[in-house]
């Protein structure tokens, strides 16, 4: 991104001493310039979970393990991990538009695989913050919005499960500001498919690592223990007012 400031040479100068480098050293006004940007912005970090909300072990009940969670929070954790890790680099990123490439370049690199990281990091949390409840059907708010959507909870189940079978990682309950309705959509991958001006209120993770210790390859049937532990009271709370 282009910066727009305004530098002075007094600006120049201080940044320029300011990063260690000799004034006259030969550098372009514009590279110092950059120098300053680069060296001045200073990362903002997520916080890496320590440990698991104690509700979430109540899906022993259903068969979803304890040991499963624990194991799924060491992935939890390594996504906030790697979050913070590209951040540390894109802070000291040299964003000269010239070192940019499609094919590769770190700029590219970098970003992609931020996007896994974080969005990563985003699922989880409301993976795990929307799972260990009462289950069953919907209540409170949300119950009227799948039931606008869906005509009733019986039929965004099925969808749901449809959904959960037919993805190779997730699922997303979102509400669309645009039409103000809830959908149910599909992901690959931590990053796929964005769909912006969206608010994800629930997120199901199907990758294998969910769910095969305790049902193996049966995802149907983990989904169906899935239905009973939702907290829905957690999906309330992100539903837009
Ligand atoms: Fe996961």
């Amino acid at each position: 991104m282009a910066s727009s400031h305004k530098v002075t040479r007094r600006s120049f100068l201080g940044a320029a001493t300011a990063a260690g480098i000799a004034v006259g050293a030969g550098l372009p006004l514009e590279a110092l310039a950059r120098t300053k940007e680069n060296t001045a912005m200073e990362p903002k970090l997520v916080t890496v979970p320590e440990s698991l909300p104690e509700k979430v072990f109540t899906t022993e009940r259903v068969g979803i393990s304890r040991k499963t969670h624990e194991e799924h929070l060491k992935l939890w954790q390594g996504y906030a991990r790697k979050t913070n890790e590209i951040r540390t680099k894109l802070a000291t990123l040299d964003t000269d538009p010239a070192k940019a490439n499609q094919i590769f370049s770190d700029v590219r690199a970098l970003k992609a695989d931020y996007s896994f990281a974080y969005e990563g990091l985003i699922n989880h949390n409301v993976y795990f913050d929307t799972i260990g409840g009462s289950g069953g059907p919907a209540t409170g708010p949300i119950a009227d919005r799948i039931g606008a959507a869906y005509g009733s909870f019986e039929n965004w189940a099925k969808d749901l499960k449809a959904t959960a079978i037919g993805a190779r990682g997730w699922v997303f309950l979102a509400y669309d500001h645009a039409e103000k309705r809830v959908f149910n959509y599909l992901g690959d991958a931590q990053n796929t498919f964005p769909i912006w001006d969206h608010t994800l209120v629930l997120a199901l993770d199907v990758y294998e690592h969910a769910y095969y210790l305790d049902f193996a390859t049966a995802r149907a049937k983990y989904v169906d223990a899935y239905m009973q532990v939702i907290d829905w009271n957690a999906v309330n709370a992100r539903l837009p007012k």
